[in-house]
């Protein structure tokens, strides 16, 4: 009954890491095609959720449309554009806000983590955040939204929002989305503690990989990566309760379109001498060209603003008629 459409986004919150490409553009590029419209958005509203200094926000906005135009997200193919240049979705949001439940919010794992023990001072949107991305996703009716498994709970609060908005007024109005998570880096781990995510609102530079990041960098980084002492294990079952090892080894298998076994296979029994500087290799001829595509577009930022706001353009043609409905459907 619904058009498969994908809708997915990435916050201008810093600079892009690998785990954004992995995890996310990467797989975005590839969904462009026959099999589905493909909707992709610089959330900016979400960025805010956090204290975000103006300057840094807007140079942020046209620095992750870069990095998404860089990697092959094609702006007549894909519409692209920036979340605040589309007021609807903060009116389909205060809507969710009406649905949602202040438990379910509560029980986010991502609000728990970020809120950590000082709950009370953190913004009420920080807190409503995943009302938003359902209302992101939802104003376009997308069936299916491609994200990293950080994420996955905030889809599936999505689905509970279209379910009981559908349930309460008696309609089948909204789709129940699919999360799309699948690859072998759908959750790129920190390369200093091995335990928690790369993001890149991390604490310290060398944690991550920036996709602007040059090839020394890359490579210090890889080799400073922590590991354990032990080669790498034949088989994949080997990377059981080693997860700097498994992390190491997805990142080269996304990297190069293979799995984590043709990975093994590729480096029996490899030292880290061995294998870091194969995956740094891999990874700079994967990320110069892009990092270099990005500095050109980010040098005229009049043409990166007039690419968003046309594709802001073509998101409203398709949300309004869904607001209008919606509120319609609540009775306004
Ligand atoms: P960040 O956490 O780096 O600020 P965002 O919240 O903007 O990133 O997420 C943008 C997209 O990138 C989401 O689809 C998210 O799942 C994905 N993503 C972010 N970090 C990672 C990671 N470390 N591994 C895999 N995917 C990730
Ligand atoms: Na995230």
């Amino acid at each position: 009954r619904f058009t498969p459409r994908v809708f997915s986004g990435i916050k201008p919150s810093g600079g892009l890491t690998l785990g954004n490409y992995l995890g996310a553009i990467k797989r975005w590029v590839d969904m462009q095609g026959p099999e589905f419209e493909t909707i992709y958005c610089v959330v900016d509203l979400h960025a805010i959720t956090v204290w975000q200094d103006p300057a840094e926000l807007r140079a942020a906005t046209r620095e992750v449309a870069a990095g998404m135009l860089a990697s092959g997200i094609d702006p007549e193919r894909s519409v692209l554009f920036n979340q605040s240049q589309v007021s609807q979705h903060s009116e389909l949001a205060w809507i969710f806000n009406c649905v949602a439940r202040m438990g379910w919010m509560n029980r986010m794992t991502q609000w728990k983590e970020k809120a950590g023990k000082n709950a009370e001072a953190q913004s009420l949107g920080l807190f409503a955040y995943p009302s938003l991305m359902a209302a992101d996703i939802l104003l376009y009716h997308a069936t299916h939204v491609p994200v990293g498994e950080d994420q996955k709970q905030h889809v599936e609060l999505t689905r509970d929002i279209a379910a009981k908005f559908n349930h309460d007024y008696k309609v089948d109005f909204f789709p129940i989305t699919e999360p799309v998570i699948e690859g072998p880096a759908m959750r790129v781990m920190n390369l200093r503690d091995g335990t928690r995510k790369m993001s890149k609102s991390g604490e310290s530079d060398m944690e991550r990989i920036n996709m602007t990041d040059d090839a020394d960098t890359i490579a210090r980084k890889f080799q400073k990566a922590r590991t354990d002492a032990s080669p790498l294990p034949e088989i994949v079952d080997g990377l059981e309760g080693r997860p700097e090892a498994r992390n190491l080894v997805e990142i080269y298998a996304s990297l190069a379109d293979i799995t984590p076994a043709e990975v093994l296979a590729r480096f029996p029994g490899a030292g880290w001498g061995t294998f870091k500087p194969a995956l740094a290799e891999l990874a700079v001829e994967k990320l110069a060209p892009i990092s270099r595509e990005m500095k050109r577009l980010t040098s005229d930022p009049a043409e990166i603003d007039r690419l968003l706001a046309r594709g802001a353009e073509r998101a409203r043609e398709l949300a309004q008629p869904i607001l209008d409905r919606t509120l319609d459907i609540v009775g306004m």
